[in-house]
């Protein structure tokens, strides 16, 4: 019912352009003034997602006054330095660690906000993923006032299959609740960790050889095969936040730094992406447990996977 029209534009209109306004000032940390003159806090959510998990987070944090920004896509801009009332960041942890592209993002960002917090997404394991974030952070300057973790379904193609893991009830409202009252309250807290995940996550290094001042930083030749499977469809060169396929007159290559974010292989329509075979490697020794699963969030469509981490 778009009847009330004044200069030319209706007032819908003219409400949704005052909302375009409002979320674009809050890139900048301005403070609006609403109707009956109360402040509102502007809040940006920084978020890396490989399957969806933790777009869905995000958005499920964000009210009217947030702005989404992808990691990728801010990499891709130069896009540095943000100012907002609240920063948040949302990531899926890596063997305990923030993806490699989250890290070098992280150190170095200027991250201007009274109130910083951090909600990283995980699938069975935690470890010391808290005090990780805490330390990259400190070093880098830009220490965050509220670290937690968030259990969701675990998208490790290796050891898991995806079929039986969408099963499982991983209380995602449960853990929604309680992160959105904690933001709600400007909870200052970072989520405790014991002596014994430490211990975990030191061997887990130590089985993986993972070095710990870069986390999963792969090569995509090394560790994804596409087979005769692939229909062209393009689907693997928009999903990947590092643009590492691409179509030839060959078929479909892929080659470059890789995060291990697995959208490629999640996401293809075709599951003609599947990992080498590398008996060899500590990580894919036991190959796959299902190359005929895979998953994205059932919230999030692959065009908004498309949308984060196109190049
Ligand atoms: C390379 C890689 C390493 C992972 N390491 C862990 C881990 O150490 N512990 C864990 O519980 N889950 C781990 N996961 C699971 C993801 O953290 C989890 O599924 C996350 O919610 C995925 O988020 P996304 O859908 O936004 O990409 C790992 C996933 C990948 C792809
Ligand atoms: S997503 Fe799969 S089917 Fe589509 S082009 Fe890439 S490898 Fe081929
Ligand atoms: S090649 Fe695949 S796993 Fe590596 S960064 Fe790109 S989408 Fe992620």
């Amino acid at each position: 019912m778009e009847k009330e029209h004044t200069g030319g534009i209706s007032r819908r209109s003219a409400l949704k352009r005052m909302g375009a306004f409002i979320a674009g000032t809050a890139a900048w940390g301005m403070t609006s003034l609403t109707g009956c003159g109360k402040t509102e806090k502007k809040r940006i959510i920084l978020y890396f997602t490989g399957t969806g998990n933790c777009l869905y987070v995000a958005r499920q944090l964000a009210d009217e006054h947030t702005e989404l920004l992808s990691i990728p896509q801010l990499v891709k801009e130069k896009r540095y330095e943000l100012e907002a009332d609240e920063i948040g960041i949302v990531y899926p942890i890596y063997g305990h660690m923030p993806p490699n592209m989250v890290r070098e993002y992280i150190k170095r960002a200027k991250l201007a906000a009274g109130y910083k917090f951090a909600v990283l997404t995980y699938g069975r394991r935690k470890c010391n993923a808290v005090g990780i974030w805490d330390e990259i952070t400190q070093r880098a300057g830009c220490p965050f006032d509220y670290i937690t973790t968030m259990i969701m379904v675990d998208n490790w193609l290796p050891n898991f299959d995806m079929a039986e893991e969408m099963k499982l009830d991983k209380q995602i409202p449960e853990s929604l609740k309680r992160i959105t009252s904690d933001l709600q309250a400007k909870r200052h807290w970072h989520e405790p960790f014991s002596d014994d995940e430490r211990r975990q996550h030191e061997g887990f290094m130590a089985y993986t050889g993972l070095d710990p001042e870069v986390g999963f930083l792969m090569r995509s030749e090394k560790y994804f095969a596409v087979t005769d499977a692939c229909i062209d469809c393009g689907i693997c060169t928009e999903v990947c936040p590092r643009g590492n396929y691409k179509l030839t007159s060959q078929g479909v290559k892929t080659e470059g730094d890789c995060d291990f974010c697995f959208a490629c292989i999640q996401n293809c329509p075709q599951k003609a992406i599947q990992f080498k075979s590398l008996p060899d490697d500590p990580l894919l020794a036991r190959g796959e447990i299902n190359p005929n699963a895979r998953y994205r969030n059932e919230h999030v469509s692959l065009w908004s996977i498309k949308e984060a981490n196109r190049q």
